[in-house]
C-alpha cells in the first residue's frame, strides 16, 4: 500500500476506534458517543427514501441485482439499501468501520461488509453492480487524484443502464482549507500521543476535506464512458462548502 494511503487509513482506523457515529454524521450535539443507534439507523431509510424517488424520475438503474455502497461506515446507507436490491456490498478502508457494520447489520442478510485497502475497486469484475452509491466519502480522500481514480474505476464496475450516485465537494474556501486541527493531529500522532488523548482531552481529529470543481469531475465521468443525467446542489451548499450530488449512468454500448 502506498504511504498516503496507509496514513489515510490510519486516519479512519482512529476516527471508527474513537466515535465511528460521529465519524460519520459530524454533528457538533452527538460528538463523544451522543448519537441514538436508532436515530442514526434511520436518517440512512430517509436518505434512501429520497435516492428511490429519484431511481423512479430518472429511470435508472434498470435492473436492481447488486448495490454498492463505497465507504459504508458503519452500514447506515447499506442496510436501508437492502430492501432495493437483492445484494448489498459495503466497501470500507477501515477495519474498526467494517467490524462495526457487521456486528450491528446481522439482521440484513443480504448485506456483506469488504475491507479494501485499494486506490481502486480492483475487487470487482467491470460491469458488476447496477447502483454505486458513495455520500460523504470522496470528500474525504487526500487528493484530487484519488478521487478521480476511484470515480473511474465506479464506472467500470457499474453495469450497463446501472445508475452512479457520488457527492463530491465542489469548492471549499481557504479557512476550511487550512484544518489546524487536522494538521495538529497528525504531528502529535507521529509523536505517539495515544488517539483517545488527542480526540478526547485536546479536541483534535483526522478529518481532511478535498474538493473537485464540476466542470473536472463532468469530464472525469464522459472520459470514462459514463453519461451524466444530473449533477445537483446537494445540502452541504448549507455551509462553506459548495458540494454536488452526480448521477450518472454507463450506456450499454460503453462496456
Ligand atoms: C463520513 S463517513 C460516511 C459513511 C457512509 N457513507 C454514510 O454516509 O453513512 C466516511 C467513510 O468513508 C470511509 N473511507 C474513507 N476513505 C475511504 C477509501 N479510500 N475507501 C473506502 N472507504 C473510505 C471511512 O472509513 C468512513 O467509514
Amino acid at each position: 500500500m502506498n504511504p498516503s494511503l496507509r496514513r489515510h487509513q490510519r486516519d479512519w482506523e482512529d476516527l471508527g476506534d474513537l466515535d465511528p457515529c460521529w465519524a460519520i454524521l459530524a454533528y457538533p450535539e452527538r460528538r463523544f458517543g451522543r448519537w441514538d443507534l436508532g436515530e442514526f439507523f434511520r436518517s440512512g431509510d430517509v436518505e434512501i427514501g429520497r435516492l428511490a424517488a429519484d431511481i423512479q424520475r430518472l429511470g435508472y438503474p434498470v435492473r436492481r441485482e447488486r448495490a454498492l455502497d463505497f465507504g459504508c461506515g458503519v452500514g447506515r446507507v447499506t442496510r436501508a439499501l437492502a430492501p432495493h436490491f437483492r445484494h448489498c456490498y459495503g466497501v470500507d478502508v477501515s477495519a474498526p468501520m467494517i467490524a462495526a457494520a457487521r456486528k450491528l447489520n446481522t439482521a440484513f442478510s443480504t448485506c456483506e461488509f469488504v475491507l479494501n485497502g485499494h486506490p481502486d475497486l480492483r475487487m470487482f469484475p467491470r460491469g458488476q453492480f447496477d447502483l454505486i452509491y458513495s455520500v460523504l466519502v470522496l470528500q474525504h480522500l487526500l487528493t484530487r487524484a484519488a478521487i478521480a481514480a476511484y470515480v473511474s474505476d465506479f464506472v467500470r464496475v457499474l453495469a450497463p443502464g446501472g445508475l452512479l450516485v457520488c457527492q463530491i465537494p465542489s469548492h471549499i474556501p481557504l479557512r476550511r482549507r487550512l484544518q489546524p486541527r487536522r494538521r495538529l493531529y497528525g504531528i502529535l500522532r507521529g509523536f505517539g500521543v495515544p488517539p483517545r488523548v488527542l480526540y478526547n482531552r485536546l479536541g483534535l481529529f483526522p478529518m481532511r476535506m478535498t474538493s473537485m470543481p464540476e466542470p473536472d469531475v463532468r469530464a472525469l465521468l464522459i472520459a470514462a464512458g459514463a453519461r451524466v443525467l444530473e449533477a445537483r446542489a446537494d445540502a452541504m451548499a448549507s455551509t462553506a462548502i459548495e458540494s454536488r450530488t452526480y448521477y450518472v449512468t454507463k450506456p450499454s454500448d460503453a462496456l
